[in-house]
């Protein structure tokens, strides 16, 4: 049977080295000078008619040797979207102007591209804020968010056509690259047999299966619709179970926007500078305990002072919403310890880890079984899903099967679990975790190494196809010390790698992620670029 291995050997073998993607700032400054020359004096103080903007132009400049310029216009695929010659004087406006067009209007005749400026512009008047998802929005980073138009294995491509290496991967879930063509091709054959069944269809059970056999904790599972759902829903499982109502859970981590959960809930929300949410009734945090995570004696102190009274633990066994943070192994095995002697419950959320640190998720890495855990975005392919299980003991208070009442319309829906079952097919084929290690910790150790050479503080690491670093000394053990982090100058380190092509998430509170397909030559071609940004912030 051809592995993981023997493809991308294949692949690599068959195709040519493929060239780095394309450097925005040097497209912008090559397209600049030329337009910029072109453009440099305005054609109506010569009497030239000026196409108005909503008409289309095509421009043609022309400079005689004496130095004289001449400037014509035709009819072309590209809409004048401003004054072009009266308010955009600046090369970078200039080349937009004339290297994009509005979004289509007219029925007829669609243009060639859109303006990135101009989809976020309209999308503030349709969406708040301008996105579904508030990081997005690049708030702490500055500048505009990047409007996509498509992406391919590990690779996102702007409305611009500009080119990125990706290493956000939809936040987690594009492990096997993006639009992957074995999970598509699943994907294609089950719409033509319907999306939504809302009745037991046994892609479901095939699943599960795959999710019981690999995960040591879980006995059964129960599919939803996101990781926010996964987690509500396991609160109400632990509390149903063991009939108490307290959690503890830890600063900075964080596990989806259920009230319950937004108290210091790390990355969307620390990114923003919210110490939490205004519409979270008190009475709805009043029984989440937090702790500083990697702080058992913290824990111990909190289970002292609530004594028969907290119905479980909840955390992340490898952070990645205050940015990526590891565990103490010792914290791990003390919590299970505490737990299990305190009769509460253990629940690891493996939203973001889950498939992405081992095929048994982080708690096969760490060998520290949890009671109960979460899941979503790998196990969905790259399409809408959570999921959480554990001891069947403890699953069966979920109803039907018990009393404890948590449903959706569209849980389990065939789409979803095709594209989870054939990503999790990819993922077991031989050296697929080796193959992301090695990559991940290159990358990381050539990042690390770019900062120090450039006289920055900086530390970090990774595991398997998750890593970070901060902007501080370290190490970095909790939140509290993430916070110690430059913010200002991970904003300038975005945003220079953007420039070189590299798209990083757009906060130093975010773990970054890479896959299957990201090679060598895009992790090399990410230091080389890390190397120049870190020398010029
Ligand atoms: C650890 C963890 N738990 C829960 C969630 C919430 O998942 P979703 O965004 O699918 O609701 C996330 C999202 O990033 C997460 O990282």
């Amino acid at each position: 049977m051809e592995t993981a291995r023997d493809r991308r050997a294949r692949a690599t073998r068959g195709v040519p080295a493929r060239r780095a993607p394309p450097s925005r700032s040097r497209a912008r400054r090559e397209t600049g000078r030329a337009r910029h020359a072109a453009g440099s004096r305005d054609p109506r103080a010569e009497g030239h008619r000026v196409p108005p903007v909503g008409d289309r132009l095509w421009v043609l400049a022309a400079r005689a040797n004496d130095g004289s310029e001449a400037f014509a216009f035709f009819p072309s695929p590209f809409f004048v979207v401003d004054d072009f010659f009266g308010s955009a004087r600046d090369a970078d406006r200039q080349n937009r102007l004339l290297t994009t067009a509005r979004p289509n209007r007219s029925k007829s005749k669609p243009p060639a591209r859109s303006d990135p400026s101009q989809i976020f512009k309209a999308a503030q008047d349709i969406l708040p804020g301008g996105v579904n998802s508030p990081v997005r929005a690049f708030k702490s980073v500055g500048g505009g968010p990047i409007v996509f138009d498509h992406v391919k294995d590990a690779y996102a491509f702007d409305v611009d056509g500009n080119k990125y290496i990706d290493y956000v991967g939809s936040w987690g879930p594009a492990i096997c690259g993006h639009a992957n063509e074995r999970v598509n091709e699943k994907l294609k054959a089950q719409i033509d047999k319907g999306t939504s069944f809302g009745a037991p269809c046994e892609l479901e059970n095939v699943l599960g299966q795959m999710v019981i056999d690999r995960v040591p904790s879980v006995e059964m599972v129960r599919f939803c619709n996101s990781g926010t759902e996964a987690c509500l829903s396991v609160l109400r499982v632990m509390r149903a179970y063991t009939g108490r109502d307290k959690i503890i859970k830890f600063e900075g981590c964080y596990h989806g926007h259920a009230d319950p959960f937004l108290v210091q809930a790390g990355s969307g929300v620390a990114t923003l500078g919210l110490p939490d949410s205004p519409g979270v009734p008190k009475a709805a945090t009043n029984t989440t305990l937090c702790a500083p995570y990697n702080d058992l004696e913290a824990v111990k102190k909190i289970f002292e002072e609530n004594k028969g009274e907290i119905a479980g633990v909840i955390l992340e066994p490898v952070v990645g919403n205050s940015g990526f943070i590891i565990p103490d192994k010792s914290f791990l095995e003390g919590l299970r310890e505490i737990t299990t002697a305190e009769g509460a419950l253990l629940t690891f959320d493996e939203v973001m880890t889950g498939f992405r640190i081992s095929k048994g998720c982080a708690q096969e890495y760490w060998g520290v079984t949890p009671d109960l855990t979460t899941m979503g975005k790998v196990i969905g392919g790259g399409l809408p899903v959570g999921a959480y299980g554990g001891k069947r003991e403890i699953m069966d208070v979920v109803a039907p099967a018990g009393p404890m009442y948590q449903a959706g319309t569209l849980s389990g829906n065939p789409l979803a679990m095709v594209a989870g079952i054939e990503t999790l097919n990819i993922l077991a084929e031989e050296g697929s975790y080796e193959y992301m290690d090695k990559n991940t910790k290159r990358l990381i150790e050539g990042i690390l190494e770019a900062g120090k050479e450039a006289g920055h503080a900086v530390c970090g690491g990774s595991i398997r196809g998750m890593f970070g670093f901060f902007f501080c000394e370290g190490p970095v053990r909790n939140f509290a010390d993430a916070t110690e982090s430059d913010t200002d100058k991970f904003a300038r380190w975005h945003r220079g790698m953007l420039e070189e092509g590299v798209y990083l998430a757009p906060s130093q509170y975010e773990a970054g992620f890479t896959g299957l397909k990201h090679t060598e030559e895009d992790i090399e071609y990410t230091i080389e670029a890390a190397k120049r940004v870190m020398a010029r912030i």
